[in-house]
């Protein structure tokens, strides 16, 4: 520090940073340059500025944001979450306030605690994804990127996910371009065809691909005779899916090493990052693990620069594939 820069001016979060070891922990996802690789997990950490109680969201790489439908969005009756070995299975059915109210209601608290944000997207049709693009359109500068939430029920084909098919992907991907800013997929564990949806959400002009999304799960309530949770089917999410997630992340880098990949399923240690990072994944989201302990996401992006700087790792970057050989 010199001088000409006293004590007094240097930010809190600065601060912070410089007693962090001296890990180069910058990371490239297609056009974007993050200051880290860790993210909040779309849904679990509502629209960002709640966060803001318990870690300061610019620390982190950026905050992903709960997907937004075009319009409100009620979400699925209660139960909506249960708690299972090593996870939980959710079908809160991403209720949230729609794009126009979460510009003007959510997003300007987020943005003052100088994070970057991450919108994210959801539809039922290729056209809602569309309708919700354009809105973002008019989006300030600070939300970076868009995550097209691929992973989705697709209501022209019943029962299947966007990201099940390469051809439906590839729809939401090209009709999420209007939004004018760098587009991430967030894709499906439940298609053994994940490398090619991945392929063609590239093809489609996703500058990253976000892998991934929860399994299909239920819960039977065996006194009640029926699935416990409301909507019936829901997702599992936490570290019971990490395995799972991490070889998905391998498979997909093992055919398309040159598209970025966001590392994200279970992750609730560095260790486990550091897996993700060494199987392929450029950047890592901290979903499950925040319900635990809100401050996970900064908890783990300090303890990758300590886990780093113990092997004499200088830059994050040079764990990217290495699991590859
Ligand atoms: C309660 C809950 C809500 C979620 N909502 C969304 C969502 O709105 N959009 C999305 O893309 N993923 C959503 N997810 C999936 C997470 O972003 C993440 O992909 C998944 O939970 C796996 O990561 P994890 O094991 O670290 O939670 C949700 C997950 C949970 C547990």
């Amino acid at each position: 520090m010199s001088a000409d820069h006293p004590l007094t001016t240097t930010s809190e979060a600065t601060l912070r940073m410089a007693r962090l070891p001296a890990v180069d922990l910058t990371t490239h996802l297609g056009s974007l340059s993050l200051d880290n690789p860790v993210m909040t997990a779309s849904g679990t950490a509502g629209y960002g500025h709640e966060l803001a109680n318990h870690l300061d969201p610019s620390e982190l790489g950026a905050v992903v944001v709960k997907s937004l439908h075009v319009e409100p969005w009620v979400g699925n009756p209660g139960p909506r979450v249960h708690a299972t070995p090593s996870g939980m299975v959710n079908s809160v059915g991403l209720q949230g306030p729609g794009v126009e109210a979460w510009l003007e209601h959510d997003l300007p608290g987020l943005i003052a605690t100088g994070a970057r944000v991450v919108a994210s997207i959801w539809g039922r049709t290729v056209d809602e994804f569309a309708r919700a693009a354009i809105l973002l359109a008019e989006a300030p500068p600070e939300v970076i990127a868009l995550e097209v939430n691929a992973s989705c029920p697709n209501l022209e084909d019943r029962r299947a996910l966007f990201a099940h098919s390469t051809s439906a992907t590839t729809e939401v991907v090209e009709a999420s371009a209007a939004a004018c800013r760098p587009r991430w997929a967030k894709l499906s564990l439940n298609t053994p065809n994940l490398p090619d949806v991945a392929a063609a959400a590239a093809a489609a002009g996703a500058e990253a691909v976000t892998v991934a999304n929860t399994v299909l799960a239920m819960v039977v309530d065996v006194e009640a005779r029926r699935p416990l949770l409301g909507a019936g089917r829901g997702g599992l999410s936490g570290p019971a899916i990490r395995p799972a997630a991490v070889r998905a992340v391998y498979d997909t880098y093992e055919v398309l090493s040159d598209v970025p990949i966001i590392g994200v399923g279970g992750i609730a240690s560095a260790q486990d990052a550091v897996q993700f990072l060494m199987a392929g994944a450029t950047a890592v989201q901290i979903g499950t693990a925040t319900f635990a302990d809100p401050r996970a996401p900064v908890r783990i992006l300090r303890d990758i620069g300590r886990w780093c700087d113990r092997r004499g790792v200088d830059r994050i970057a040079e764990l990217i594939g290495v699991a590859h050989g």
